[in-house]
């Protein structure tokens, strides 16, 4: 199945799939990003967990890896954003997706360099924002997501239609999405693209440490919560970390108090360093649907595959007599 020049967020960056891997904290370097661009979707290389320097190195190897568009996710919140911007400029990446933060800031600097800017939204307020500061496309993720999220819950089912109603941007939708039925569903509500974080972040090319990955594909449906909602929400795999969490927040603590016990380095620590108990462990819902390693080239052909049988299954089912009179 090809995707049609039709397709805004395909030609907009330069891609044949409208697949964008999500940049993740410790899963997203060179090796998932670059085999990710090379399978035909859109690689971001995850600067929220990156020095500079480091960054850098990364965006070099991955364009020795590949000869296909990739970018650079930033996280406004955490990465040293101007430092990551020189970067970025310097080493002629094309796109940046940014999240968790203003996108009023950069968005006008990157493209006044021809950089194409997307950035993550949750919730609508943050969607109004990112459509007044120029942003050329929306990622609208959804509560399953994981990592960060809104403090709303809104739904990946709610969130895009909600979102399609003021925004005629090409519209990424992410949170929850690991299949290509759901990749399907997301179009059919007014999506153009999807991201997809969870099933990679459990791919062989992802960084993250295996005793992560094998807890993410062992986990099972409500193993995973939205916690620190008065902080940064996040949605985490449950562990004892998380439970203390989950128990300060119902004693009432307070923000101050909810940092102090995050500390520095826990995403790390769960993510890169496999600490199942200590460490926070981002991972979204569609954790239950996953149950071994794969490569990217296979998530790839599975997701095609999917999506195409999943049409071909739909234009059966409304192809029957009468429908097309009734309409
Ligand atoms: C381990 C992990 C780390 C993540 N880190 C980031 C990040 O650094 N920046 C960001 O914008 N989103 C981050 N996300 C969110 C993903 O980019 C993506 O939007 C999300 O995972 C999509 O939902 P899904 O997990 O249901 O596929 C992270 C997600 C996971 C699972």
């Amino acid at each position: 199945m090809y995707m049609t020049s039709s397709n805004r967020v395909a030609s907009l960056f330069g891609i044949r799939y409208p697949i964008i891997q999500g940049g993740m904290v410790w899963c997203s370097g060179w090796r998932l990003a670059s085999a990710v661009s090379n399978a035909g979707g859109l690689g971001l290389l995850g600067a929220g967990s990156m020095y500079p320097d480091v960054l850098r190195e990364h965006v070099k190897r991955c364009k020795e890896a590949t000869d296909k568009p990739f970018g650079v996710n930033l996280p406004l919140l955490y990465a040293e954003p101007d430092e990551v911007i020189r970067i970025v400029l310097e080493e002629k990446v094309p796109i940046v997706f940014t999240s968790a933060g203003s996108p009023a800031t950069y968005t006008a600097l990157l493209q006044s360099h021809g950089v194409k800017v997307a950035h993550v939204v949750a919730n609508t307020r943050f969607a109004l924002k990112a459509v007044s500061a120029g942003v050329d496309a929306l990622v609208a993720e959804g509560f399953e997501a994981g990592g960060h999220n809104g403090i709303e819950e809104t739904t990946t089912m709610t969130l895009i239609p909600l979102i399609r109603q003021f925004s005629k941007l090409p519209l990424i939708a992410a949170g929850g999405i690991a299949t290509g039925s759901q990749m399907l569903a997301a179009m059919a509500m007014g999506a153009e693209g999807v991201q997809i974080g969870t099933r990679f972040a459990v791919s062989a090319e992802s960084s993250a440490h295996p005793a992560f990955k094998q807890a993410v594909l062992d986990s099972a449906e409500g193993d995973t919560a939205l916690l620190l909602k008065k902080l940064v929400p996040v949605r985490l795999l449950k562990n004892p970390f998380s439970q203390a969490v989950k128990e300060a927040e119902a004693n009432g603590a307070d923000p101050g108090v909810l940092k102090e016990m995050l500390g520095r380095g826990r995403p790390k620590k769960g993510i890169f360093e496999g600490d199942l108990e200590q460490g926070e462990l981002e991972i979204g819902q569609a954790a239950v649907l996953l149950n071994h390693i794969e490569t990217v080239q296979e998530i790839f052909d599975d997701l095609i595959k999917g999506l195409s049988e999943a049409k071909n299954q739909l234009d059966r089912q409304f192809n029957y007599p009468g429908l097309a009179e009734n309409h």
